[in-house]
């Protein structure tokens, strides 16, 4: 059974996913924002083994905001970044590469998969931040391992098939549409 505690100074992890993570050198690059964004979905997933391995840290409150704001407010964004502007610009180049409409597929089934599980952690993730406890305790630890599982799962599968694809065949015009397209994104949220 979970217990209430109160909270202490955030750690590392939390500061490393409540940081603006756009290096400089990446602003240019939406393939690089996109492996930087990849880099704090990997923070993101040991938060969630944090709070699943220990709800009541020190400093739970904290974790459980950070981790809410990246579920209810950045991981839509991503999502949308590569299912609406990356994989279009892709199949639009690679119009008879029927491997991209598979992988299409199966992108968009993890996203859903994905953002069922943040769906149902989120409004757990609100109590435990202001200091309640989570409504069904064992299945809100159930759910954030499971997130975390899929979500590794798929980020690898991301970056060693998408990502390389994604560099191989866009060309600089795509990339500035891409770029163009996750900036007004990212800037309207
Ligand atoms: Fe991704
Ligand atoms: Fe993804």
């Amino acid at each position: 059974m979970l217990q209430t505690c109160s909270s202490e100074s955030p750690g590392v992890l939390r500061a490393q996913l409540q940081k603006t993570f756009l290096d400089p050198d990446e602003l240019s690059d939406p393939i690089g924002r996109l492996v930087a964004e990849h880099y704090r979905a990997h923070v993101l997933c040991r938060a969630l083994y944090e709070l699943a391995d220990a709800p009541c840290h020190p400093g739970y409150e904290t974790t459980a905001y950070a981790v809410r704001h990246y579920l209810a407010h950045e991981l839509p964004i991503h999502i949308a970044d590569e299912l609406e502007d990356l994989m279009p610009l892709l199949q639009r180049r690679r119009p008879t590469d029927l491997e991209l409409d598979e992988i299409y597929v199966y992108l968009s089934q993890r996203h859903q998969e994905d953002a069922a599980l943040a769906e149902e952690l989120i409004p757990d993730l609100s109590r435990l931040a202001s200091g309640g406890m989570p409504r069904v305790p064992l299945r809100f630890v159930v759910n954030l391992r499971s997130l975390a599982r899929t979500m590794l799962k798929h980020l690898s599968w991301e970056n060693s098939v998408v990502l390389p694809l994604a560099r191989q065949h866009l060309t600089r015009k795509d990339l500035a549409t891409l770029d163009l397209r996750m900036v007004a994104r990212h800037e309207a949220a």
